[in-house]
This record gives structure tokens, sequence and C-alpha cells, in this order.
């Protein structure tokens, strides 16, 4: 993965400082008459900073941004479900409870289930329509280079220098779609991990399964009836290894462990370590994230999903060390995504709601072991419904745009639990700029970050200029 800050100073705020100084809140500093002396240094710090950085980023790019955060609204009417039941049961039981719009969301055979997840036809990607479309359309079905449906589910990027070329991983669930038990979640069998491999993020080519399902061993982490998910790979300078890292679960999610694979190249084949509980603990959604310095971290959801721990892992990648933190204790937060920009570390992440949506939230912290701090939900435009499902779908990565600072691609997975396979991708951007909206618990009240956004599109595509020189 490649990193877009330039500066290891923690300057918690960014370019759009300078507008805020400006605009309404401004007011602000008056309230806070006390300490405004000491906020008044802090802002001017910021401001020089905020020089440097209009320098760093040639101004070409700045309109193309604007693009990218254009707040787009969706209105979508759909007619009242009806109530499916026999006139008996009516009777009996009275008029049901109105379903909500996400349990409508989740039943195949609504009106909002087939609007969310549109069919064959209007599928995307370089077979469809020509290789300089470029256009994403957030929740289509997104072809790759030989014009079949991308399988790369719970996903993650990594940008390989030596190649110059982007690979995408994610589970391949291009089976049936099942129940284990009567009130057990739905699932796939392991097929396995799916990499795909692409210059330009939009068309991605086939690379195979680089760590497939194992079909007849039983007691094997990866045999077919147990859980890959969220698979992430990073490259190991010292080792000169990609080390893949991925949740590895039985069937009833009671394993609760990592599993760790390695390759010698980007499109695998990748052996099969081991897993293990970090530090002892549960570990269900999990990603890695490596820093500048090269060191790398695991991220995992723990006792019982209430709570995410994070530690370093060992130089070689393929273990974690003793050190570890809890972080959002009692929050129960998953699918956490981490990102960097000028020094601060970022994460998305998700509610507990199983393959339902739910709203996303924004975290930021100066140190990645923390503490980390809530800042609030990212989600911008579309309407208040999309808003508060992180547009139906659930976080998985978030990739810097390495050409365009305080720019990324958050990558996101609208389930589709009545087939799983059919789940769609939703890659939007997402930016950081701006006041935190939402009041944070060590700095009376004034924002201390800036804002992460992630704007709604029906279809929008990369500014140019996203790449480095
Ligand atoms: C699009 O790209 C693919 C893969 O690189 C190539 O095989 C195909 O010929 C290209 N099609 C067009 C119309 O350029
Ligand atoms: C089955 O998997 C287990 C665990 O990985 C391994 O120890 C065992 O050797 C495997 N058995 C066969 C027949 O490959
Ligand atoms: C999962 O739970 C079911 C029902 O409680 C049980 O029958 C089954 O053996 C369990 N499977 C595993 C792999 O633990
Ligand atoms: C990982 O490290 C722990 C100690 O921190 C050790 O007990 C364990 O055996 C190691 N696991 C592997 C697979 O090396």
């Amino acid at each position: 993965m490649v990193e877009t800050s330039r500066s290891a100073a923690v300057a918690p705020c960014s370019r759009p400082m300078t507008r805020i100084l400006a605009g309404s809140r401004c007011s602000c500093l008056a309230v806070w008459s006390l300490v405004g002396f000491i906020l008044m240094i802090h802002f001017f710090t910021h401001i020089h900073r905020d020089d440097e950085e209009d320098v760093l980023v040639p101004l070409s790019h700045l309109s193309d941004i604007r693009e990218l955060e254009e707040v787009e609204e969706v209105t979508f009417h759909f007619s009242p479900p009806r109530d499916r039941r026999s006139p008996r049961a009516l009777k009996r039981k009275g008029p049901r409870k109105p379903p909500t719009v996400i349990d409508e969301f989740l039943d195949e055979s609504s009106e909002v289930h087939a609007f969310f997840f549109p069919n064959r036809k209007t599928t995307f990607g370089p077979t469809k329509e020509g290789n300089n479309s470029m256009y994403f359309y957030p929740g289509r079905v997104w072809l790759d280079t030989d014009g079949n449906p991308i399988q790369a589910h719970g996903g993650g990027l990594l940008y390989d220098d030596r190649t110059e070329t982007y690979y995408w991983y994610g589970e391949n669930k291009d089976g049936p779609t099942y129940h284990a038990h009567r009130k057990s979640a739905a699932r796939v069998d392991i097929i396995g991990v799916s990499c795909y491999s692409s210059k330009d993020l939009w068309m991605w080519t086939n690379e195979g399964i680089v760590l497939p399902g194992v079909e007849t061993n039983v007691t094997h982490d990866l045999h077919k009836s147990n859980v890959l998910e969220r698979p992430k790979v990073i490259y190991n300078d010292k080792t000169d290894q990609y080390v893949m890292w991925m949740h590895i679960d039985d069937a009833n999610y009671t394993k609760a462990a990592v599993g760790v694979a390695v390759s010698d190249s980007p499109t695998g084949p990748f052996t099969y370590l081991y897993s293990m509980r970090p530090h002892g603990c549960e570990s269900r959604d999990m990603t890695i994230f490596k820093d500048d310095d090269g060191k790398a971290f695991v991220i995992y959801s723990s006792e019982d999903n209430s709570e995410l721990h994070i530690g370093p892992l060992t130089d070689d990648y393929l273990n974690v060390t003793r050190v570890m933190r809890r972080i959002l204790v009692g929050r129960h937060r998953e699918a956490p995504a981490l990102f960097k920009h000028q020094g601060i570390y970022y994460m998305i992440t998700s509610g507990c709601t199983g393959w339902a949506p739910n709203k996303a939230l924004a975290h930021a912290a100066e140190s990645i072991m923390g503490p980390w701090e809530t800042m609030g939900n990212p989600c911008v435009g579309g309407n208040r419904v999309l808003r508060l499902t992180t547009f139906f779908s659930q976080s998985t990565f978030v990739a810097p745009l390495p050409g365009l600072p305080g720019s990324f691609v958050f990558m996101a997975d609208r389930w589709n639990p009545s087939e799983l396979k059919d789940s769609r991708y939703l890659w939007l951007p997402l930016t950081i700029g701006g006041l935190a909206d939402e009041p944070l618990e060590y700095n009376f009240g004034f924002p201390h970050w800036s804002r992460v956004s992630i704007y709604w599109h029906k279809r929008w595509k990369l500014p140019e200029g996203w790449r480095t020189e």
C-alpha cells in the first residue's frame, strides 16, 4: 500500500482550516476567550502549514477534488410493502409492524432490494463500455477484463512498487448461499482468495485464486466448510515476501482466529502457514496496516465484537508481538479500515449487525496505538437513509490516491445475504478536510481533527493526476 503522508509531524488540521478561520465558525473563538490565546498560536501554526500545502499541491488538482466533493442528492419512493401473510394469520396476529427499509433491502422479493441490486443489464467494466470509460457505478455489477463479475469481497488493495501495479485481493464467494443451521447466518463455502490486477484501479484482470480453499481435509483451517473473510496483503521489504492476513473461523464463528499466508509473488500462489488467536484473544473482523516506516499492525474485533484490539506485528509480519491496546471499548465496532494523512491515523468502522447495513463511524488518532477518538458519521450526500446505512454497505478498505494528498478511495461491500456471490462493491471518494462534526472527548468540544467525508455518487471517476509522477 502506498502512503500519501509527506510529514510525520503531528498536524491534525489540513488545508480547509484556513476557510474555517475566515468563515462563520470563527465565532467560537470569541466564546472560548480563555483558551483563545493558545488556540491562536495553534492556528498560526496551521496556516503556515497550509501555505506549505498549497505550494505542494498543484492548483489544477483542487478543482478535480471539488468535483469529488460535489454533494449528490438521491430521492427514492417505494410503494409500501404488502402483508404477504394469509388472512387467517392476519386475523390471529393483527397487522404486522411495518418492515423497516433495511428489512425490505434484505428481502430479495422486495422492490427495495431490486433497486439496490440493479440487474445484470446495468453492469459496468472494460468489456461493456470500452477501456476508456473509467466511470465507477457504485452498487452495479462490475466486470473484469474477461467480462465476468469481479469476485473480491471483503477485500483490500496492495500497490506493488516493483510492478507498478495495483492488486485487489478479496473473498471469492462464487458458490451457492445456504444456512448451515436453521438459525445461523447465510454463508458460502470457502472457495479461496481471488486476486485481480490493474494499473488504473478501474480495469481489473483476473489473476485467479491465489489461496484456494481445501476440499477434502476437514481438519484444515481452509476446509470449505469453514470461514475465510477479509483477506489483506502487505509486502515485507526485509523478507521480500507478500504476507496475507485473514479472518479464519468455523461455520459458527466460535474459532475467532487470524490466518497467515505468504508468497514470493503478488499473484501467488500463497502458502498457508497457520491460524492463531492474536494476544490470546478472539479475533473476527480484522485488517492489517503497513505504516510509512515499514512497521505493520493488526486491528481486530474482539471480546464478542465489543471492542477493537490493535498491536504491532513482528518484523517478518508473521506474528503479533506482546504489545496490544484495547480501543473503542464497549463501542461494538467491526469492519475496520485504516488510513493515514499528514501523520494522523484515521479509521472507518461499521456497527455489528450481521449482513445488514448500519451507520459508519470515522475515528482519528495521533498514535496508531491510540487513544482513538470518534468523529461521527463520515457519509455525505445521497439522503438520510443512505447516510445512516453507509449507502447500504460496509467498509472494507481505504486506498490513498498518491497524487492527491487527502483524497482516498473508500471501498465497501453491499452484502446480499440472499445470494452472497451477488454482493456488490461500492467505491466512493473519501476526503479529509473541514471540521469534524461531533463534539469530542478530549478537546473541550473544539474540533481537533479534520473531518473525514465519504461522498455519495451514482457515477464518478478518478480525477486527473491521482497517481504520483
Ligand atoms: C481493452 O483492454 C483489454 C485488456 O487489456 C484488451 O484485451 C482489449 O483489447 C481492450 N479493448 C479495447 C477496445 O481497447
Ligand atoms: C490436514 O490438515 C491438517 C491441518 O492443517 C494437517 O496437519 C494434516 O497433515 C492434513 N492432512 C492431510 C492428509 O493433508
Ligand atoms: C455449530 O452449531 C451447531 C448447532 O449448535 C452444531 O450442531 C454444530 O456442530 C456446530 N458446528 C461447528 C463447526 O462447531
Ligand atoms: C507468536 O508469538 C507468540 C508469543 O508472542 C508465541 O507464543 C507463538 O508461538 C508465536 N506463533 C508462531 C506461529 O510463531
